[in-house]
């Protein structure tokens, strides 16, 4: 079996977002987010593919699984030093903009919501474990959507600018590695969670999601700059959800069609956010859509001066197209799309399960921008079977996690720069796109259902022990 030679200093931990895990939702003065309103089951997934979403709560007709969800929020401690003992180097998770901000447009940060953060940082150094933070998953202030009109209003830029503000110097000696927005490029097929709007009707998404990504560009520049010159010693990088565009043949129209996808969803973000420019290839898109951006003077040196130090990125599957589709050719549950790509297996959700794909992405992104890169996302959502003996048995996942593993071993040895791994769903929490807690990813499981009950325990799975032993000889047991 080969051996692989990860960098030393290699950052191997877990990735969580608050919004999924913390719950408390109500809690140390919190206000409400997107999160919050969106319910349970497979009817979040409609919501979130489908225009016309009224951010309201319906307990009526819903429940809410994000208001408990694994109530880390109280056993921050447990959880912290389970994943200690797992040998964690690193871990990643949000701040709720919520418990700092809780309306988003407050003159004053919130002192509860400052000082929990500090709580669980502390914690984690106790045990020499470095957070990585997402300053945005998927849980804007609910009252930026309502009363603002979420990212489409160039007024939320100045709000974000002062939250954070409010972090960068409140935990400048606490945390040194920082992410901007959660899979940036998501908002392209789901703005929801990430442009904080929803679509009324079809036709009308280009202006309003483009001029709202102008906006994150400028609020993501004014970040950048604002941690280097509070946390000097600081890196803080982009977030893009990278699934890479294969051709579901070589007909060269498929070739075209499969390349000007990948630009649009994978590059177009990244491109601006890395390179510090808008690429060449979305003018020609821009006057095809009718899109015409209202910029400021000053922000298109702005976003040239605020580019990322790194490219974190999510990687879950890869996704094939074609020109000219069949209905019955998609690829069902594949989140972003595309058709069935014969060659691959595909999880319980129909997710395309391509370790090689992890290495592709890897190479083409190091291809594309030479910045180190940082798997901050990848895993495995399946359903676990808790045993007579109490023992969960979770060989699947291990499977899943030893081959994406190697394929980053490989693509070290391509020449890509890797800074660090950290798996989705260390431990179980809320799905974010169907709202469920059976889609399990964690290493420890924790007793709670779909249904509500539960006991919130938590167990370690076998996988728990092996990740263990991966990190322990920094990854030359696979
Ligand atoms: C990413 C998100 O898209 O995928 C996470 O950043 C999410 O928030 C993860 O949980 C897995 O997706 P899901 O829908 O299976 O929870």
């Amino acid at each position: 079996m080969e051996k692989f030679q990860f960098p030393k200093g290699f950052l191997w931990g877990g990735a969580t977002a608050a919004n999924q895990m913390e719950g408390g939702f109500n809690e140390g003065n919190k206000g409400l987010n997107i999160a919050d309103v969106l319910p349970g089951g497979k009817e979040r997934y409609d919501i979130l593919m489908n225009p016309g979403f009224d951010f309201e709560i319906h307990t009526d007709q819903y429940s809410y699984p994000n208001h408990e969800a694994i109530d880390f929020y109280h056993r921050y401690k447990e959880d912290i030093a389970l994943f200690a003992e797992m040998g964690f180097k690193a871990f990643r998770m949000s701040i709720a903009w919520t418990r700092i901000f809780p309306n988003g447009d407050e003159p004053e940060a919130n002192k509860e919501g400052l000082a929990f953060y500090d709580r669980v940082f502390d914690e984690l150094h106790k045990y020499g474990i470095e957070p990585v933070v997402t300053i945005s998953h998927y849980e804007m202030p609910l009252h930026l959507v309502k009363e603002y009109g979420g990212w489409r209003n160039r007024q939320v830029v100045t709000f974000f600018e002062k939250y954070v503000h409010a972090v960068f110097n409140r935990y400048k000696n606490k945390v040194k590695y920082w992410m901007t927005f959660n899979e940036i490029n998501s908002g392209l097929v789901m703005p929801i969670q990430g442009l904080g709007f929803s679509i009324q009707k079809e036709e009308d998404k280009y202006g309003p999601t483009f001029q709202a990504y102008h906006h994150q560009f400028v609020a993501s520049a004014i970040a950048v700059k604002a941690c280097h010159e509070i946390i000097p010693h600081s890196k803080i990088g982009c977030m893009i959800l990278f699934a890479p565009v294969y051709s579901f043949d070589c007909n060269p129209e498929n070739v075209m069609y499969a390349l000007r996808e990948e630009q649009l969803f994978n590059y177009f973000c990244a491109d601006v956010q890395v390179r510090g420019e808008y690429p060449s290839f979305i003018k020609r898109y821009f006057k095809e859509h009718d899109i015409e951006l209202e910029m400021e003077e000053g922000d298109l040196q702005l976003i040239k001066e605020g580019t990322a130090d790194y490219i974190g990125f999510s990687y879950y599957m890869s996704r094939t197209e074609k020109k000219v589709k069949a209905d019955s050719e998609a690829a069902e549950g594949n989140i972003i799309g595309g058709i069935r790509n014969p060659f691959l297996k595909t999880s319980d959700w129909g997710w395309e399960i391509d370790p090689e794909g992890l290495r592709i992405s890897l190479n083409k992104l190091y291809d594309r921008y030479q910045k180190p890169l940082f798997v901050v996302e990848n895993g495995l959502g399946a359903y676990d079977k808790v045993e007579e003996d109490g023992s969960i048995n979770d060989d699947y996942r291990i499977d899943y996690l030893r081959e994406h593993i190697r394929a980053m071993g490989e693509a070290i040895e391509d020449g890509v720069e890797l800074m660090g791994y950290t798996s989705w769903g260390c431990i179980d929490m809320v799905s974010m796109s169907s709202g469920e807690f059976s889609k399990r990813y964690g290493f420890i499981y924790v007793d709670k259902h779909d249904d509500g009950s539960g006991t919130l325990e938590r167990k370690r799975k076998k996988s728990f022990f092996w990740y263990k032993d991966v990190i322990g000889t920094n990854g030359e047991e696979i």
